[in-house]
């Protein structure tokens, strides 16, 4: 009868254990679940775009390296920036008014020549700071030139130069082969500023076929500064400040 009883109680022991090692593994499986979901979610992540914070910076304070202006957002014909002679290679002396950038882009601008350099490829400073009234005597020349509205395309009203923020530069070549020509962009400066000048903060500004939302023609040599995060975005999404933003086109002026 004794016998009976242990067989009885090591049933019932065997029995528990089974289903608790059952138990255990289901818990694991479902466990594992989530695991694996979440994994999968991290292999896949979302476009950085998506969780960019486009607010970190103002998009209309003309001191902002946001700011956008163009021929629908203006800035005022006086606004001057804090500005300094960059210690790149010039295209003009130094004296030069042109041959300034502001404070906050100065740094960004060496870190493009020093990389280009390495690189093998000699880049010129070929224009960056504007008043407006060098802006004004630039524009009225190509006005008289070629007419308003041919010059609308190329030149910008003072007011609505990015080279009066003293945020964008026209670069060039010590040849200057192609100095402010389309042409440019086959040149070994003009290859490499497309290919590199975002790893340094800068965007192409007026990029080839966007001239409906920009209010310009392709601009292969004019680089404007945004900082590293924003040009990375930009030079992924080939948008242009205006599309990124959502802000409308800005085709021509009111
Ligand atoms: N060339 C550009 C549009 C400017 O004049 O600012
Ligand atoms: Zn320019």
């Amino acid at each position: 009868m004794k016998k009976y009883a242990a067989f009885f109680v090591a049933l019932i022991v065997l029995v528990l254990g089974v289903g608790f090692t059952y138990k255990q593994l289901k818990r694991t499986e479902i466990n594992d679940t989530p695991t694996n979901n979440s994994a999968a979610t991290q292999e896949t992540p979302q476009s950085s775009t998506e969780s960019f914070n486009k607010q970190q910076h103002s998009l209309t304070d003309p001191t902002s390296i946001w700011l956008v202006v163009d021929k629908q957002r203006g800035i005022s014909a006086d606004f001057v920036p804090d500005l300094v002679v960059p210690d790149v290679k010039l295209r003009l002396a130094s004296s030069e008014e042109q041959m300034q950038i502001n404070t906050i882009t100065e740094p960004a601008i060496k870190e493009l020549f020093a990389a280009a350099k390495n690189d093998g490829v000699t880049l010129v400073f070929g224009s960056g700071y504007r008043s407006g009234a060098l802006q004004k005597q630039f524009y009225d020349s190509y006005k008289a030139k070629d007419g308003q509205a041919a010059a609308d395309t190329y030149s910008a009203r003072p007011g609505h130069s990015e080279h009066q923020t003293g945020f964008a530069a026209d670069i060039t070549s010590v040849s200057g082969t192609c100095h402010l020509q389309i042409c440019w962009e086959n040149t070994p400066e003009g290859k490499w500023i497309a290919e590199n000048a975002y790893k340094y903060g800068f965007i192409i500004r007026y990029p080839k076929d966007k001239q409906d939302i920009t209010g310009y023609q392709y601009e292969p040599w004019h680089i404007r500064y945004v900082d590293k995060e924003l040009a990375a975005e930009i030079h992924k999404t080939g948008q242009t400040l205006e599309e990124f933003f959502e802000l409308g086109p800005a085709p021509n002026y009111d």
